[in-house]
Formats: structure tokens, sequence, C-alpha cells
């Protein structure tokens, strides 16, 4: 069955800008962005330079999105946001108490497959991804490795207790495909958890305008990423994907990320806090190869669009938030392949 949730927490009130503390002072300043351009070469850890970022090497030109300091503070700061929304939790899924094996895919910094070794003792974590940016000392527990998911995956079948992929919309290139493999991955009653934020401001109170430059920031970075074959619209579809794929116990659940200060509530702005840094440094990251690559903009150009959508992003009028869907759903304990 899907159960497909409300938005929680349904309404966020604004406050006035009266209500702004100091905790915040600082928190809509920011440097503005390097460029420069260098070179080239091949192997793990032999990165590509472009426009001042750093991209992986493996599988060179999977993912247009950077692997340097800059990009792993602000993976970073989307686990702060994501802790925060789950109220600390760092999955929904019911799983068994002493899970023995969890993937986690796409692991970006590790930093989720590393708090996940330490509350389950019980078991071995591995994270995999396509740069080897995570950690050299990790606990005994939790292991990484270099992998592509859109390739085969390497995975023994049936093994594994847990999946777990977060934020990765933009990176798959074929999400069927994906949940089937993570089917095949997982042991019989396992369990599936899909994290994704949509690709998507909303306001409530019509504080956003349909027309404003980040709504068009967006549009322009949702087709670049159609254009590569990797589409960031995953949260509406994602349901479907799994019980396609053959998963049972299917839940979706949408909540509400608030970008900026504006909500009256302390944990709302402190999640709207974390994510307004969040994004700011996510707006550089995730345009500049999209809109200069693949949509054929100029750097100049590029740069003025980011520089726009950054100032945009620190409107206090605007009373914005992300969605931010989280699927889960079980493997059969009689499942047939
Ligand atoms: C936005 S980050 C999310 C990181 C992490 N899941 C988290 O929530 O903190 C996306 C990650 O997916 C990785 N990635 C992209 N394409 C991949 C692929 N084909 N195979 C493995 N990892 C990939 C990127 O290198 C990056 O670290």
């Amino acid at each position: 069955m899907l159960l497909q949730d409300a938005l929680v927490p349904v309404h966020i009130v604004a406050s006035s800008v009266a209500d702004y503390d100091e905790d915040y002072d600082g928190i809509y300043e920011f440097d503005d962005i390097a460029s420069v351009t260098t070179s080239i070469s091949n192997s793990v850890t032999n990165y590509r330079f472009e426009n001042g970022r750093r991209y992986h090497s493996y599988k060179e030109g999977q993912w247009p999105v950077p692997n340097d300091e800059k990009q792993q503070n602000q993976m970073d700061l989307v686990h702060q946001v994501y802790t925060l929304r789950l109220n600390g939790r760092l999955y929904l899924a019911p799983l068994a108490e002493c899970p023995q094996k969890i993937l986690d895919v796409g692991t970006g910094t590790g930093i989720w497959a590393m708090e996940m070794g330490d509350v389950h003792p019980s078991a071995i974590v591995i994270g995999n991804d396509l740069s080897p940016i995570q950690p050299r000392w990790v606990p005994p527990n939790v292991k990484f490795e270099i992998d592509d998911f859109n390739e085969p995956w390497v995975q023994t079948p049936g093994t594994y207790d847990f999946v777990h992929a977060r934020e990765i919309h933009g990176a798959v290139s074929d999400w069927p495909k994906f949940c089937r493999e993570a089917y095949k991955a997982l042991k019989p009653g396992g369990w599936i958890e899909v994290a994704e934020s949509a690709a998507q401001l909303r306001s409530d109170d019509g504080t956003l305008p349909r027309n404003c430059t980040l709504n068009t920031w967006l549009d322009n970075l949702a087709e670049g990423f159609e254009k590569i074959g990797h589409t960031v619209v995953v949260g509406p579809h994602i349901g479907c994907w799994l019980k396609d794929a053959g998963f049972r116990d299917i839940t979706v659940k949408v909540f509400k990320l608030p970008v900026g200060i504006w909500p009256k509530d302390k944990t709302e702005r402190d999640i709207g806090a974390f994510n307004l840094l969040n994004m700011i440094e996510y707006v550089e990251g995730a345009s500049l190869q999209i809109y200069t690559q693949v949509l054929k903009k100029s750097l100049e150009e590029t740069k003025k669009n980011i520089r726009e959508a950054q100032a945009e992003f620190k409107r206090k009028d605007y009373h914005m938030y992300i969605p931010f869907y989280v699927a889960y759903a079980r493997k059969p304990e009689d499942y047939s392949w």
C-alpha cells in the first residue's frame, strides 16, 4: 500500500522582523565566488578543476557538481538540515533492532554512514561514491568504496538489511533500474529509504512570486539535469518506482524545509538558517557545469545568475520552503525475482 502523508508540519508561522535575534547575525552576508580555470587528468584522486572548482575523476563527467571542500561543507549542512527536520533521526524506516549490513549509496562525505555506524554497532555500514572524499579514519564497522551506482550493483544479492539513498537526485540515470538494484541487494524483509528534497521552492502565503529569479534559476537547473538524462524530480514518483521494483509497505512522507530565518518557531528558524547557508553554497556548485556546459551559457552570465539567485535566497520577505520527501519500503519476505 502507498501511504502519501500530508506535508509535515502543515503550517510554519512567519516571525515579524522584530523577532529576528542576534543569534542569526551574519546569516545573510556572503563573500563572492572565486573563478579560475585549470586542468585535467585521470584516476580517482586525479581530480579535474574548472572555474575554480574541483570535480570527481572516476567516471569523469557523471556528476556535474564539485567534490571540493566547499561542496563537502554544503553536504554536511544538508545532513544538519535533514537530521534537524527528522528530530535527530537518521532514517524513518522501521528497521529491526540489530541490522547487520547497511549500504549508503552516494555517501558524499560519509557523515550519515559514520553516524549510522555509531548508532548500530551491530552493523557493517558501507558507503559508496564516485569521489573518495570520506575520512580515512573511521569507526571499524564503517567502510567506504568507490563505485558507480548507475552501473549494475556489485553487492552480493540478498545480503543487506538496509539500503539508504539521500540527496542523489540529478545523479541517477534510471530510477526504476536503481530501485531494482536495491531490491536485489536487500535480504527478504530488508528496507530501502530514499530521502530527497524537491528542486522546487514554495511559499504558503504567496510571498514567493512564481516569476522570481529563484524559480527561473531552478527551472533552468532542472532543464539542464533533464538534458543529461538525470531527472531532479524524484519525490512525486519514488513511491511508484519502488512499487514497480517489487517493494511493499511503502510510505512516502513530505516535510517542509524552510529557507531563511522567517519562521517564528525556533526549531523551524534553525532549520531555515542552516538551509539558507546550504542553498547559498548549493547554488554555485549545482549551477556552474550545468549552466556553462549543458545549457551553453557564458561563464559571465552563469556567474550573474548565481549571484542573483544567492541574493534572492537572502530575501527575508520570501517565506519560502523546499518540500522534502522521505520514502521507505520493504522487500517482501516471500519475494519472487
Ligand atoms: C548531493 S551529494 C549527497 C551525499 C550524501 N548522500 C548526503 O546526503 O550527504 C551526492 C553524492 O552522490 C555522488 N554520486 C553522484 N553520482 C554518483 C554515481 N553515479 N555513483 C556513486 N555516487 C555518485 C556524488 O559524488 C555526491 O557525493
